[in-house]
């Protein structure tokens, strides 16, 4: 069931994300999954300002660059700790180590911690090709956590955040499409009109593996919220 709600632009799509954060926690979500980038910055505002308690709660990431560690101020770890955690700590906070020597090791420590702690709300972007985490087109539909280069349209879309493009890291971990389809409740948000023909596939197009976001369509739980711009395809 995908449930598609328009808003005005991304400041009311904020509100609205945290209203589907406080229905969870009201009915009993312990673990949160988080997305980075441009989409969430305005929902993770209104968390930081809502009355919302995420003390007692787990969070994990979808993703993070190879190479890059915590400290490291283009790093997701970072993005994290800048947006939502120095404001508002969860119990514990999960993402990929970019720093780890042994780089199956930490793909099987980050699937064990999925394991531990299965997501009650993951909170998801998409990319303009129709990526969700960094499972860029022609991932496979059932994976978990793994290393993923990132496509040419990835990293130029990424290069915002970096001085030059050659800065972008080509490499990230990412959890799986299968490790997201695990969750019991999904939230995307897509804001602006470059995301239009991606959201366009992902409410009406087929199931293809192409456009790795059409896969939700299978998914029992999902709320799509949309500014105006990026609903402009949908009929
Ligand atoms: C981020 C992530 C990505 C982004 C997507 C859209 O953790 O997994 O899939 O959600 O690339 O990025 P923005 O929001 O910057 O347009």
């Amino acid at each position: 069931i995908m449930r598609v709600i328009i808003v005005e632009d991304k400041v009311a799509g904020g509100k609205e994300a945290c209203k589907v954060f406080a229905n969870a926690l009201a009915n009993g979500a312990k673990v949160l999954g988080l997305a980075t980038g441009g989409t969430p910055e305005t929902t993770y505002q209104e968390l930081v300002a809502s009355k919302l308690d995420f003390s007692k709660l787990v969070s994990v990431n979808l993703d993070e660059y190879v190479g890059l560690g915590a400290d490291d101020p283009q790093s997701y770890n970072y993005y994290m700790k800048q947006h939502l955690f120095n404001q508002k700590p969860f119990a514990k906070s999960y993402l990929p180590n970019g720093l780890a020597e042994d780089e199956a090791a930490e793909i099987e420590r980050y699937n064990q911690i999925l394991a531990a702690n299965p997501v009650d709300l993951q909170l998801l972007g998409i990319g303009e090709n129709g990526h969700i985490g960094f499972n860029e087109p022609g991932s496979p539909l059932d994976a978990k956590t793994r290393k993923v280069a990132l496509t040419e349209s990835t990293i130029k879309a990424n290069a915002r955040y970096f001085e030059r493009e050659e800065d972008v890291p080509r490499y990230a971990y990412s959890m799986g499409i299968g490790s997201i389809m695990q969750a019991k409740e999904i939230l995307l948000e897509a804001f602006g009109a470059k995301k239009a023909q991606a959201v366009k596939a992902l409410v009406e197009g087929p199931v293809d593996a192409n456009v790795p976001a059409t896969i939700l369509q299978k998914h029992p739980n999902v709320t799509v919220i949309v500014d105006k711009q990026a609903a402009a395809l949908l009929t």
